[in-house]
């Protein structure tokens, strides 16, 4: 059984000290009161991807806090992930469905059982972080040369870049081939909690109590990014734990990528444990299969327990 102190280093109180606007009160770890749980809520469901920017580049300031945050993530798996801005002009870097950026990050981890789940979880970090700052992203881990990413990126034997994103400021008005892109994987919607999340097993949907108990937690989970928009994340909650799941789809596995549905995993359980700290709870990720029964395709990933 692996433990892991979860640590999230990103909160919305951290992300806007940060920043230096202080519209989010702090969490008062001995108090455990003026937690602001709505405004993660609010930057993870006013998160969209964005594919059409303005041309700019990021300013100065801008880069350097992204540089600078890069320094300071981490993931409760203890895998390290890297990441790497790369100037799009220098590097000839392109994606079919981007506009008007300048800039990319790619992010690497070495291959290991694992790595794709803490590859999601840390990048999603950087994705939120960025939002807070009013900059835009996109994960992309298809549509893009990924030949000439990886070799920009100094991608080593033995490592993986399983996704990049553009990093820049979101244009006015959506490209045309944007809109009908968010419209083709249904961007703007989500599954209801009761497909995503159950009870004790497999076949019990969560109770509408549970439900109104949990609602920020779940429509933080709900809201993740996912590749084409997926959710592969199903979710079992026990007591205190939260058995973390991948539902399978055909087709995101790749020697180049590893499972890109367990990078979506990893998101999930970004924005969970992100929920749970704003909380106050004192909670933890380990990996240690409960054994509850689950349809073939369906494979366990790991648990959030919150503690007393
Ligand atoms: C692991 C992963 C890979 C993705 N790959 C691509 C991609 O190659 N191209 C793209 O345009 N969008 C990609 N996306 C973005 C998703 O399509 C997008 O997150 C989803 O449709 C939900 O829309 P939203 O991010 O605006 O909420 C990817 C997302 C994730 C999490």
């Amino acid at each position: 059984m692996i433990v892991v102190r979860c640590g999230i280093i990103l909160t919305i109180s951290f992300m806007i000290v940060y920043n230096q606007i202080s519209v989010v009160k702090c969490y008062d770890h001995d108090t455990r009161e003026g937690i602001l749980m709505s405004e993660l809520l609010e930057i993870i469901k006013g998160r969209k991807s964005v594919r059409t920017f303005d041309g700019r580049q990021l300013t100065e300031e801008d880069r350097e806090k992204l540089e600078r945050y890069t320094e300071t993530i981490t993931n409760p798996f203890g895998i390290p992930v890297q990441f790497v801005f790369l100037d799009a002009e220098e590097y000839r870097l392109s994606s079919p469905v981007i506009s008007g950026e300048k800039l990319y990050v790619a992010g690497k981890v070495e291959k290991k059982p694992y790595a794709d789940v803490a590859f999601g979880y840390s990048f999603e970090k950087l994705v939120l972080y960025a939002w807070a700052l009013g900059v835009g992203t996109t994960w992309i881990g298809g549509t893009m040369k990924r030949e000439q990413f990886e070799e920009a990126a100094k991608l080593a034997e033995g490592e993986m870049m399983p996704c990049v994103s553009p990093l820049g400021y979101p244009a006015n008005k959506r490209s045309f081939r944007e809109t009908m892109m968010r419209k083709g994987v249904g961007a703007d919607t989500r599954m209801p909690a009761d497909k995503l999340f159950f009870s004790g097993s497999w076949d019990e949907p969560v109770t509408a109590a549970m439900q109104e108990k949990n609602r920020e937690l779940i429509e933080m989970v709900r809201w993740a990014p996912s590749a084409v928009n997926r959710q592969p994340w199903r979710i079992i909650a026990d007591g205190n734990r939260y058995h973390f799941y991948e539902k399978q789809d055909k087709g995101y596995m790749s020697d180049k990528t590893g499972d890109l549905q367990k990078v979506d995993v990893g998101i999930a359980l970004c924005h969970f444990m992100a929920g749970l700290e704003e909380k106050g709870e004192n909670e933890e990720i380990e990996i240690n299969n409960p054994g509850i029964t689950v349809p073939a395709g369906v494979e366990y990933i790991a648990t959030a327990v919150v503690r007393c």
